[in-house]
């Protein structure tokens, strides 16, 4: 080993892993001279140490953790093993070993990040975590410093890849959703179970993070309003279009009335719109300051290349402290802010209803809604059932709470009319 290398080892070697190994390769020259210094890959910890692993020698492998806190050469831990257990527990240890990390890990820092922050802060060392949300888009570090000036009012992002690919195919050519899930699965853009997908349980994590950064306030993933995608119909998508919107599965943090509201769900947006045009597997994030105006970053929110560009990022920053002997900066104090409840969230609404196909049916409807102050924006009469005498209504409201919604909703089911009421969907603006 070159005496003044900087130590470096991986927790985990998979998808992501395999992206930065080679890219620290491809790049080792690169990086010795941004540093000052070579970095040095001294052990990279997997459960099957039997498995070769391209560009590792054997003797780097180990699957005992302790070996990495062993070596005192290692001044950087690099965590890519996914899931909340154990990485939770060898990030907590590694910074308590007075040593810098730099993870992937969403999942950990959404829910235990603001804790093992602190650990970082109090062993003087740093956590970084720019490849936890937008994959290779850098955002954790603008948040955290280009837009520090800024009073941050809103977050809206498209930060689930594989939900992005599968909405994209629905709007584009009209399958229905299992047919939109089948093909990300056989391309490989979702996992065999896509619940954490699909349900927005990942796009929940990304968004606490951001939020967090954002509003400098303390959130966890609990706080973040869900709904899926799984209920979206085919028709869902022809009806937003006629209506001259898309449907996006929209993670949005704002803050309303000195509070903090946040939701994850599928959102009709205005086919003008930037973040209606980010299509496939993008990701794209757009951050409202008093100063900066609305900014968008977009690009690539996961694979290997693109991951393996934000965690390098972090090591080379990092790197540079080491050699140049800094100190971490201070945090900055979050702030205490209540969380809003879903039901004051404000919206506007899309509510598709099956009715009976007779006259009064919609007066029924608008008198129910106009009694929770809700006002109808439009009405199309989508599509009738001549067999059945049913016909399909698609209404748009204007502004109302969660709650009122949820009230209208309650005694329209109850109508003798309505069949049934299907999707009814968030709407941008
Ligand atoms: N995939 C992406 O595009 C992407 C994008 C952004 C962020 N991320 C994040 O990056 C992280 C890694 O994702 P990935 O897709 O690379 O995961 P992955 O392919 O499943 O790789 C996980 C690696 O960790 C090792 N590992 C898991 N549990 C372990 C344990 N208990 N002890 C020792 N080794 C263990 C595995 O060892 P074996 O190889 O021996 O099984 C494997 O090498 C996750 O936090 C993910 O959310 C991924």
């Amino acid at each position: 080993m070159p005496l003044d290398a900087v130590g470096v080892a991986m927790l985990g070697a998979g998808n992501v892993g395999a992206g930065v190994i080679a890219a620290l390769r491809a790049g080792h020259e690169r990086y010795a001279v941004h540093i000052g210094r070579p970095l040095l890959l001294r052990r990279v910890l997997v459960r099957d140490t039997a498995r070769a692993r391209d560009g590792v020698e054997a003797s780097v492998l180990t699957s005992h953790f302790e070996d990495i806190l062993a070596d005192p050469a290692i001044e950087v831990v690099i965590e890519l093993m996914g899931g909340e257990h154990p990485a939770r527990e060898y990030i907590e240890a590694v910074l308590a070993s007075g040593r810098h990390v730099v993870t992937a890990n969403k999942e950990v820092m959404a829910k235990h990040g603001a804790a093992l922050l602190a650990v970082a802060a109090a062993h003087n060392v740093r956590l970084l975590y720019e490849a936890a949300v937008g994959g290779g888009i850098p955002i954790i570090s603008p948040l955290s410093r280009d837009l520090l000036a800024n009073d941050v009012t809103a977050v809206t992002a498209i930060i689930n890849g594989t939900t992005n690919y599968m909405l994209t195919g629905m709007s584009q050519t009209g399958t229905d959703y299992a047919v939109a899930l089948a093909e990300a699965q056989r391309l490989g853009y979702a996992e065999p179970d896509p619940t954490a997908d699909v349900e927005g349980t990942d796009a929940s994590y990304k968004l606490a993070i951001l939020c967090g950064l954002a509003f400098h306030v303390a959130i966890s993933p609990d706080d973040v309003a869900k709904q899926g995608i799984t209920r979206l119909a085919a028709r869902d998508f022809k009806y937003a279009d006629a209506l001259g919107y898309t449907i996006k599965l929209l993670a949005t943090g704002r803050l309303v009335d000195g509070g903090v509201v946040a939701s994850v769900q599928p959102t009709l947006i205005a086919k003008d719109e930037p973040l209606a045009k980010v299509d496939g597997v993008l990701n794209a994030i757009q951050i409202e300051g008093d100063l900066v105006g609305r900014v968008q970053f977009q690009g690539r929110g996961a694979g290997p290349a693109p991951t393996a560009s934000a965690v390098l990022a972090d090591v080379l920053d990092v790197a540079r402290d080491i050699v140049a002997g800094r100190r971490p900066a201070e945090a900055v104090e979050h702030r205490k802010l209540p969380i809003h409840p879903p039901g004051m969230h404000r919206s506007r609404y899309y509510m598709r209803v099956t009715v009976q196909d007779q006259p009064g049916v919609l007066a029924a409807i608008a008198g129910i809604l106009g009694g929770q102050a809700i006002s109808i924006a439009s009405v199309l009469q989508v599509e009738t059932d001549d067999d059945a005498r049913t016909a399909e209504l698609v209404i748009t409201t204007h502004h109302a709470t969660g709650a009122a919604r949820d009230a209208a909703l309650a005694e329209i089911r109850a109508l003798d009319v309505v069949v049934e009421v299907g999707n009814v969907l968030a709407m941008a603006g």
